[in-house]
């Protein structure tokens, strides 16, 4: 019986998978630890608003099992010691140094946390992979494990986690799969199946998916670059919308209803962003490479050289339309985030957008209902384009989208947050300098009506 888990990382998906672990498995306590103490403390925060996820939902969650089965901790040691199973749910960025610089995930942080566990534990352990892995990781953290020597047995199980952002509670409530792979012997067999009874207390068997560890490791990578590759495939045809007068929202409907294409994951937009496509479809790449696969590679690099195209189109457009000049104008951003109902901003496409705005010497003015000025700088200044103080002076940040808007020659949205669709554009077409232009990376609005205001009105491959 499994009394006891552990989760190594109290991120994005850390956070929000334990919380519904510990409510839907009353009798299993359940221990997130971190290195991070400023997130942990955020993560014990008496009001759950201030838990540092934004994610709907999740509050009410982490206040009916908070300190009931659910502990937030920066003692790692004690939690891995006490667990029976333990995940490793740390992140795996894209390397920026050595070997596969750009291309591979950094695993520092996974075997940081093998070596820990190794040291730590002296019971037999179920350790899960719910990190996002290179096919194969499974290998590198037995061989780890099994250094000790000093008879603690390990079986590695592969739970890859398949939640986005903004509806990841949803998600983790009711997943269309959980996967689960595990090593093919009797012991391996008995730790899939150890996992399986936890998903089992809210998750019908026919969702539950047990397979090898390796197939495991590989599908959360392929179903990152498929479902991408739908979004760069419509943005393709979003470009030629837009040279033919065809409508790529009509396209899209039209060919959804194609069963065997089905109607999800078609939304034309400014770029897909967050931490996940990118960094994993780049590191299919470069196993792909790795193995002399050269033409499954530039198959599947396509899908983020496609995204950055439609990044920079986006800009180009702007200071296209703004008659080739965006210096000392005033360019108001609604949205921040890389999609709506998260404050996450890894990739997202309005960090690109803004870089090369700024480097037209544009001024940009920001309004995001969940992201702080203090996020949108440093995302700014990680791309070391320039000096910060130049980003501090290029950027002006509002919590208000009526002066947000004010005197701005240009609005571009870059996320789809559901309250921009409920604004009085009228007030806001008012304030503005005229002509006044709407860059609609999200084709949200209404473009009938905005143009009927005044505006000048332009979507995404319409
Ligand atoms: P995150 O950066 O939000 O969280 C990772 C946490 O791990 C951080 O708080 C960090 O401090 C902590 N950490 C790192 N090394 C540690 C160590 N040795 N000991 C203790 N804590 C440590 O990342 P995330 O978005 O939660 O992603 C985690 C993994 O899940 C990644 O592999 C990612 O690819 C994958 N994934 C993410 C999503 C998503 O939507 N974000 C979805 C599915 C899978
Ligand atoms: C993704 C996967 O969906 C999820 O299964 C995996 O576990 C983690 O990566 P996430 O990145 O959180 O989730 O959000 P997602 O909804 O996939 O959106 C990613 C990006 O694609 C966002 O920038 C979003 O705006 C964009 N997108 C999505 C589009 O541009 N068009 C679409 O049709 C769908």
């Amino acid at each position: 019986m499994i009394t006891k888990i552990c989760c190594i990382g109290a991120g994005y998906v850390g956070g929000p998978t334990m919380a519904v672990i510990a409510q839907k498995c009353p009798n299993i306590q359940v221990t997130v630890v971190d290195l991070n103490v400023e997130r942990i403390q955020a993560w014990n925060d008496d009001n759950t608003n201030n838990i540092p996820i934004y994610e709907p939902g999740l509050p009410q969650i982490v206040t009916e099992v908070r300190g009931e089965n659910l502990f937030f901790s920066t003692e790692v040691d004690k939690a891995i010691d006490e667990a029976q199973i333990i995940f490793i749910s740390v992140n795996t960025p894209t390397k920026t140094y050595g070997k596969g610089k750009g291309m591979a995930a950094d695993l520092k942080y996974i075997e940081l946390c093998a070596r820990q566990i190794a040291k730590v534990a002296k019971s037999d352990k179920i350790v899960v992979e719910k990190s996002t892995l290179p096919v194969r990781t499974a290998e590198a953290i037995k061989s780890i494990l099994d250094s000790t020597g000093n008879g603690v047995q390990f079986q590695i199980l592969s739970n890859p986690e398949f939640l986005a952002e903004g509806t990841a509670i949803e998600d983790l409530l009711n997943p269309d799969r959980i996967l689960i792979g595990g090593d093919t012997s009797v012991e391996g067999q008995k730790a899939i199946q150890a996992l399986v009874d936890v998903y089992s207390n809210w998750v019908r068997p026919e969702k539950i998916l047990t397979t090898n560890v390796w197939s495991s490791e590989l599908s959360k990578l392929t179903a990152n670059a498929f479902l991408a590759q739908r979004i760069s495939s419509i943005n393709a045809m979003s470009e030629l919308c837009e040279k033919t007068g065809a409508d790529v929202n009509e396209v899209a409907k039209a060919i959804g209803m194609d069963s065997r294409i089905g109607p999800k994951f078609l939304k034309a937009s400014v770029g897909f962003g967050g931490s996940c496509f990118q960094k994993d479809i780049l590191n299919l790449v470069y196993i792909a490479k790795s193995y002399g696969l050269n033409e499954v590679a530039d198959y599947w690099e396509q899908v983020i050289i496609m995204n950055e195209h439609q990044k920079n189109r986006f800009s180009s457009n702007i200071v296209k339309t703004l008659y080739n000049t965006v210096a000392d104008k005033k360019i108001a951003f609604l949205g921040w985030a890389f999609k709506k109902d998260t404050n996450d901003t890894r990739e997202s496409a309005a960090i690109f957008v803004a870089n090369d705005l700024i480097n037209e010497q544009a001024k940009i003015m920001v309004y995001d209902p969940k992201v702080s000025r203090k996020k949108i700088l440093s995302d700014l200044n990680y791309l070391e384009t320039r000096m910060p103080e130049e980003n501090e002076n290029s950027i002006v940040t509002f919590d208000n989208p009526y002066l947000t808007c004010e005197k701005a020659h240009a609005i571009a949205i870059l996320t789809e947050w559901d309250e921009f669709r409920k604004y009085d554009w009228q007030k806001i077409y008012k304030s503005m300098q005229k002509p006044a232009f709407i860059f609609d990376g999200r084709n949200i609005l209404n473009k009938a009506e905005l143009e009927e205001i005044g505006f000048i009105y332009r979507g995404i491959g319409v």
